[in-house]
C-alpha cells in the first residue's frame, strides 16, 4: 500500500525545493510501555514518510544532544503524584534543571499519557510542554492530553504532526490518513476489542486465620491467539457490582431498561447494562463534578466545587452513589449523566504463569482489596468481581498488556535476583515455571515476604519443587508477623549482602515486583547500601553504581 512512496535515496537532497528535511527526535517516558508503543508507531509512520527519525527511550538520550536536536517529539506517561516514569527521570531532572541550553531553534510537541482520577494528571507530560516553550522551541502541534482511553487521541496526534511536518516537507507524499491508519495494526483481539476468556479456576491462596484474601485465578486463552513472556500483563475489563447498579437506578427513579447511547457511533444499551459493563461509576473525578453541579445547580455542590482541596476530600473514597445521595438531583436523565462518565477502565495484573508450560492458559495471582469508606464496604472493582462474582465457567474480558521494562534473561549464565513480597512474586513464579519448562538451571534467587508462614506463603509447595529440581537455586523469605520485630525482605536482602554483591559483580539481573510506594523504595536503598558496604565505595558511588544498573536493564521494576 505504500507504493506511491519513493525510496529515500531516490530523493537527492536538491529536489526538495522549501526547505531541507529536519532530523526527527522521538523520545519516550514509558512505566508500562504505552508510550513506548505509541513512540514507536509516529516513528514508524513518518519513517514510511521518507523521514529520518531517531527514536529513543528518554533514558538512553545523553541529555546534552538536545541543543542538537531539530524536530522533537515526546511521548510521556506520568507516575503516581505527576513524577515522571523512571526512564524518564534524568531527561526530565535536566531539562527543567538550570543547565538546560536555549532550544530557539528546535520545533517540538507533546502527547502525555495519564489517568484523569489522579490530581497531576498528565503532569510530566504537561512539565515538557511548558518548558520546551521557556527554552525557546517552537510549538509545533499543541500538547494533547489523555486518558487511560488513549488511543484515539494518541492517533490524532500522530495524524496531527504528520500532516503539519509535511507541509513543510516537500519530500513527503501520499495521504496521511490512509497511512496512520494502515500503520497502526490491530489484531483480532486487543485493548479495543478484547478477548472473551473462559474461568477455569478461581482460588483463595490465602489460608485460614491470614489477613488478606489473595486469589489465584486461571483463564483459557485458547482461540485469541495471544502469546505472552514472564513479565507481562493480563488486563482485564471489569463489570461493576451488580447491586451498586441497581442502587444507583432506584435512587435516581430510573427504568433500568431504558436505553442510552454508549458511543459517538450512536449504539446503545440499557442503562443497567451501560453502568454495568461500560461505564465507570466507582471512582469521581473533578471533570465529573463540575459536570454533575453545573447540571445540578445545587449551592453546597457549586461551592465545593469552586474549592480544588475540597473537591479533592470529597471524591477520595465516594462514588456515583455517594454523589447523588448527597447532592440529590431533580429530572437528571440517563442519557445526561452517561455523558459525565468514562470508560470503564482495564486492570492489568503480572502475569504468573509461562506461557510455554501453559500454551492455552494464563494464570494471575490478585489480592482482593476491600475497605470501609463513609460508612459503606467497598471492594475494589476487579479484584472484588474476581473475588465475590466470578467463577469456573463464566467469561472475562482480557488482553495482553507486553511490559518491554520487565524482560527476563534466558541462559544459564546470568545471575538472575528475584525481589517479590506478597503479590509482587506474580512474574517469578511464571518466569521460574518457565525456565523449568526450557529446562534451564542456573543461579536464581528469590526473596518472597509476607504476613503470616502459615496462611501466607503463596506459592509454597512450588517453590519448594523448583527448589529441589534446582530451576530455584536459593530461596529467603521474611514473614512480617509471625515475630516480635517485622521482617521484611531488605532485611533478608540486608543479612545476605556480601553474596548478593557477588552475584551482582557476576552480572546478576535484579528484578524488583510489588508494592511500590513503601517495598521498592525500601528495597531500592537497600541496594545502595549493599553496594556500599561491599564495594567499599562512598554513598554517591553506590548509587551511581545502582544507576548504571538501572540503564543496563539489569535492574528492572515492575511497582504499583
Ligand atoms: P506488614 O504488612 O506486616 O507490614 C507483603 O504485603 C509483605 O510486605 C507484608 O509482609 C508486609 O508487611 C510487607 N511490607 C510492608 N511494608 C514493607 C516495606 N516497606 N518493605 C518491605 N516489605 C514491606
Amino acid at each position: 500500500s505504500q507504493a506511491v512512496e519513493t525510496p529515500p535515496q531516490q530523493v537527492p537532497q536538491a529536489t526538495v525545493t522549501k526547505q531541507p528535511t529536519r532530523t526527527i527526535t522521538i523520545l519516550f517516558g514509558s512505566e508500562t510501555g504505552n508510550s513506548q508503543r505509541v513512540a514507536e508507531q509516529l516513528s514508524s509512520t513518518l519513517k514510511d514518510k521518507n523521514f529520518t527519525v531517531q527514536l529513543s527511550s528518554m533514558d538512553d538520550f545523553k541529555p546534552k544532544k538536545i541543543k542538537d536536536v531539530e524536530d522533537l517529539f515526546i511521548v510521556t506517561a506520568t507516575h503516581g503524584e505527576g513524577d515522571p516514569p523512571d526512564n524518564a527521570i534524568q531527561f526530565h531532572e535536566f531539562l527543567l534543571g538550570r543547565k538546560a541550553p536555549k532550544l530557539d531553534g528546535v520545533r517540538y510537541s507533546v502527547l502525555a499519557l495519564g489517568d484523569e482520577s489522579y490530581e497531576h494528571f498528565c503532569q510530566t507530560g504537561k512539565d515538557f510542554d511548558k518548558r520546551l516553550e521557556e527554552l525557546g522551541a517552537t510549538r509545533l502541534y499543541d500538547r494533547i492530553d489523555c486518558d487511560v482511553d488513549y488511543e484515539e487521541l494518541a492517533e490524532e496526534w500522530i495524524k496531527g504532526i504528520v500532516g503539519t511536518i509535511q507541509e513543510d516537507n516537500a519530500s513527503a507524499v501520499a495521504d496521511v490518513t490512509a497511512v496512520t491508519a494502515s500503520s497502526i495494526e490491530q489484531p483480532i483481539y486487543s485493548k479495543a476489542n478484547p478477548f472473551s476468556a473462559e474461568v477455569l479456576e478461581n482460588i483463595n491462596l490465602s489460608g485460614q486465620g491470614s489477613n488478606k484474601e489473595t486469589r489465584h485465578i486461571e483463564l483459557l486463552l485458547e482461540g485469541s491467539n495471544f502469546t505472552y513472556e514472564p513479565g507481562d500483563c493480563l488486563a482485564i475489563y471489569p463489570k461493576n457490582d451488580p447491586a451498586l447498579v441497581k442502587a444507583v437506578i432506584e435512587k435516581l427513579n430510573w427504568n433500568p431498561e431504558q436505553t442510552v447511547p454508549i458511543n459517538k457511533q450512536g449504539e446503545i444499551r440499557s442503562i443497567q447494562e451501560a453502568l454495568t459493563s461500560i461505564f465507570e461509576i466507582t471512582r469521581l473525578t473533578k471533570g465529573l463534578l463540575d459536570k454533575a453541579a453545573g447540571f445540578f445547580k445545587n449551592n453546597d455542590l457549586l461551592k465545593l466545587i469552586a474549592d480544588n482541596d475540597q473537591i479533592k476530600q470529597y471524591i477520595d473514597g465516594r462514588d456515583l452513589l455517594d454523589l447523588i445521595e448527597d447532592y440529590p438531583p431533580a429530572d437528571l436523565d440517563p442519557t445526561t449523566m452517561i455523558d459525565w462518565l468514562r470508560k470503564i477502565p482495564a486492570r492489568q495484573y503480572s502475569i504468573s504463569s509461562s506461557n510455554k508450560a501453559n500454551p492455552d492458559e494464563v494464570h494471575l495471582t490478585v489480592a482482593t482489596v476491600r475497605y470501609n469508606s463513609c460508612g459503606r464496604d467497598r471492594a475494589g472493582v476487579c479484584s472484588g468481581e474476581i473475588a465475590d462474582r466470578i467463577k469456573p465457567g463464566d467469561v472475562v474480558d482480557v488482553y495482553v498488556h507486553k511490559n518491554p521494562n520487565f524482560k527476563f534473561p534466558f541462559d544459564e549464565q546470568t545471575p538472575v535476583i528475584m525481589i517479590g513480597p506478597g503479590t509482587g512474586v506474580a512474574p517469578f513464579r511464571g518466569y521460574i515455571e518457565e525456565r523449568e519448562e526450557l529446562d534451564l538451571k542456573g543461579d536464581t534467587w528469590l526473596f518472597f515476604g509476607d504476613q503470616h508462614f502459615r496462611s501466607d506463603f503463596l506459592y509454597q509447595v512450588d517453590w519448594q519443587n523448583w527448589l529441589k529440581k534446582g530451576y530455584l537455586s536459593k530461596l529467603d523469605v521474611a514473614f512480617s508477623r509471625d515475630t516480635e520485630e517485622k521482617v521484611y525482605v531488605q532485611h533478608r536482602m540486608e543479612e545476605r549482602g556480601k553474596e548478593l554483591f557477588e552475584w551482582i559483580e557476576r552480572g546478576a539481573h535484579i528484578y524488583v515486583c510489588g508494592d511500590e510506594k513503601r517495598m521498592a523504595k525500601d528495597v531500592h536503598q537497600t541496594l545502595i547500601q549493599i553496594v556500599q558496604d561491599h564495594a567499599n565505595v562512598s554513598r554517591e558511588d553506590a548509587e551511581a553504581y545502582v544507576n548504571q544498573l538501572k540503564q543496563q536493564k539489569r535492574y528492572q521494576r515492575d511497582v504499583y
